[in-house]
């Protein structure tokens, strides 16, 4: 580990990791392995952020990303308030703007937000001046997720230079897929992208990124696997005909998992929709590291939040 490295996240609104050097990237994932060893202790707790206040700010559904954030913040000591927005007076119209200000207001040291509009978490950190970590803005991006994502592989593999991974389903309405190729082009990943067309974004031009009709072709020889969610409540009508033709065609199962390498390690960010993007074999079965990157996430988010409140790191 570099402790002499320059980069420094003090001060940083995470918003996506297209403003994220690969030295930033380095240094989270440096700083998560450190975070990991605290979470394997007894006693998981160290006073790094004593006197900080963190809003986890939620305005879409989430189980593995806010109580993350929140056991997080609660490892590292600072004081974590979680906003249910269905029972806070956004339900009473209250303004994106006003519920930022009025955050602030109570002196809080980082808001952790989710949004359905892209763009709002950029739109925070203009307002307002506790440090903004976006955790989803619609389907933009989840900065979070990559950064758990290429932890979970450069653990799993030991390098993440040079790896082949395929992100198979839903790419168009992905914020994970759009964050994942963001970070894995950064730091040299191989990025095979398959899916129904429909569910493809339509002009996609990136270096480092090829992308396939067929999941054969995207996960044969492949060291790493990323299946993603179908986000039926992202999408329109017509773009999704049929789930069994969906499993049949698109699914990663068993069967499939044959062609990427023997160690293949498959991830899924949850929640799965069993069945339809991966079978139950494959999500319970030796290949998985669908757990690790769970408990990965809190890692990596300790990491975040000591390294955008205190730009130092723990010992
Ligand atoms: C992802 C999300 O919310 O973007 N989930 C997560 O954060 N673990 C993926 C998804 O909802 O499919």
């Amino acid at each position: 580990m570099n402790n002499d490295s320059a980069a420094t996240l003090a001060g940083k609104d995470i918003i996506s990791l297209k403003n994220f050097s690969n030295e930033e990237i380095r240094l989270v994932l440096d700083t998560a392995k450190e975070m990991k060893n605290i979470i394997k202790r007894d006693i998981k707790k160290v006073p790094t952020l004593r006197g900080k206040s963190i809003v986890n700010l939620f305005f879409e559904p989430s189980t593995r990303t806010r109580t993350s954030f929140e056991l997080a913040g609660k490892y590292l000591s600072a004081d974590v308030v979680s906003i249910n927005t269905s029972a806070s007076s956004v339900v009473k119209g209250e303004s994106l703007r006003d519920t930022l200000y009025t955050i602030e207001a109570m002196g809080v040291d980082a808001i952790v937000m989710r949004h359905k509009a892209e763009g709002a978490a950029d739109f925070a950190s203009r307002v307002v001046k506790p440090v903004i970590i976006n955790a989803g803005d619609g389907a933009h991006a989840h900065p979070s997720q990559a950064l758990l994502d290429l932890f979970t592989i450069e653990q799993a593999k030991g390098e993440l230079n040079g790896l082949k991974i395929a992100i198979v389903g839903d790419i168009l309405h992905s914020r994970v897929a759009r964050s994942d190729i963001a970070g894995m082009t950064k730091m040299g990943l191989d990025i095979h992208l398959a899916g129904p067309k429909t569910l493809m974004p339509r002009f996609f031009n990136i270096d480092g990124v090829t992308i396939h009709e067929r999941v054969e072709d995207a996960i044969k020889d492949a060291d790493v696997i990323n299946v993603l969610r179908i986000q039926l409540e992202r999408q329109q009508a017509g773009l999704f005909p049929s789930m069994r033709e969906y499993a049949r065609i698109f699914g990663i199962n068993d069967e499939r998992l044959k062609l990427a390498k023997d160690d293949v390690l498959v991830m899924h960010p949850g929640p799965q929709n069993k069945g339809l993007e991966i079978s139950t074999a494959v999500t319970y079965g030796e290949h998985s590291a669908i757990r690790e990157q769970v408990q990965n996430g809190v890692a990596v988010r300790m990491a975040l939040l000591t390294l955008a409140l205190t730009g130092k790191k723990v010992d």
